[in-house]
């Protein structure tokens, strides 16, 4: 049933999940921090005929969780060429609004686990609409016939604000961050176009609108302490990113978007 014959092959690229590989027509992966959420989360996306996302099959002999393997081209390192190109940034963002229009009907669950993230952090004043995907880097991403297909790894999916996932489609996709810390084919954007060009494809409202930026400001100055806390508690991936320097990469991020916040607010807005 789940092609338990086929080769596994290891699945690389990812930044994090150890054991991952691809069997046929599936992949398994070891049961990340919210394994229920995500499988519930998946099925619902099936149940509303949703495309853009892996189906959940069940759990393999070995205790792995058994999705589909979407074929086409995710866009890893080094990155493919098109990387920097607006129809394709804009093929995420109504990507990104398809998955937000399937998933509002799942609601917000109770009774998830704590995300692992360290005690004391300021509150955003954030209500969450939906559960985000929050992850939505290009290595996250399907792409086909030079549009993206699908979303995948749901690991960091959790209960956030339209305008919170909008932070993290742009991050990637806009994106925020200095220069020198960006691959060389995405430096030199214009990120305040680019920003109004993702917003306007999503649909945000006047009001996210209005608070993205102050909210990224917020979010960045969390991961630096989320990513420094989960290096030192969950080890592994995340322990190796600390110590490449993700802490600095933040950092400059976080200089970045003082000084380009506003530019950004007003295309958005203009
Ligand atoms: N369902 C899937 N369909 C196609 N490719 C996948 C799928 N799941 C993972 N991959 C591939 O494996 C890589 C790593 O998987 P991912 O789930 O993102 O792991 P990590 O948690 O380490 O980021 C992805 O970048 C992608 O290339
Ligand atoms: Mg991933």
């Amino acid at each position: 049933m789940f092609d338990d014959d086929a080769e596994e092959i290891p699945l690389l690229g990812g930044d994090v999940t150890v054991g991952l590989v691809r069997v046929g027509r599936t992949v398994r992966r070891p049961p990340a921090e919210r394994a229920e959420m995500v499988r519930d989360l998946l099925r619902h996306l099936e149940s509303v005929g949703f495309t853009g996302a892996p189906r959940y099959l069940g759990v393999d002999s070995a205790g792995r969780e058994v999705l589909t393997y979407i074929e086409g081209e995710v866009a890893g390192r080094p990155r493919p060429a098109w990387i920097a190109d607006e129809d394709r940034m804009l093929s995420v963002a109504h990507l990104v609004r398809a998955y937000h229009d399937a998933v509002v009907g799942f609601g917000i669950p109770d009774n998830l686990p704590a995300p692992i993230e360290p005690a004391g952090l300021p509150d955003l004043d954030d209500p969450p609409e939906l559960v985000g995907h929050q992850d939505i880097t290009p290595e996250n991403l399907v792409f086909r016939d030079g549009r993206a297909y699908a979303l995948i790894d749901f690991d960091l999916a959790r209960p956030v604000s339209r305008a919170r996932e909008l932070v993290n489609l742009m991050l990637w996709w806009g994106p925020f961050g200095a220069e020198e810390d960006l691959d060389p084919l995405l430096r030199n954007l214009d990120s305040p176009r680019r920003c109004r060009l993702i917003a306007d494809a999503y649909g945000l409202s006047e009001p996210d609108r209005h608070r993205l930026m102050p909210l990224a400001e917020a979010l960045n100055e969390r991961a630096w302490h989320t990513m420094k806390h989960r290096a030192e508690t969950l080890g592994g991936g995340w322990a190796r990113m600390w110590s490449e320097g993700v802490g600095n990469v933040i950092t400059n991020r976080q200089h970045w978007l003082a000084k380009n916040a506003d530019t950004i607010a007003t295309a958005l807005l203009a």
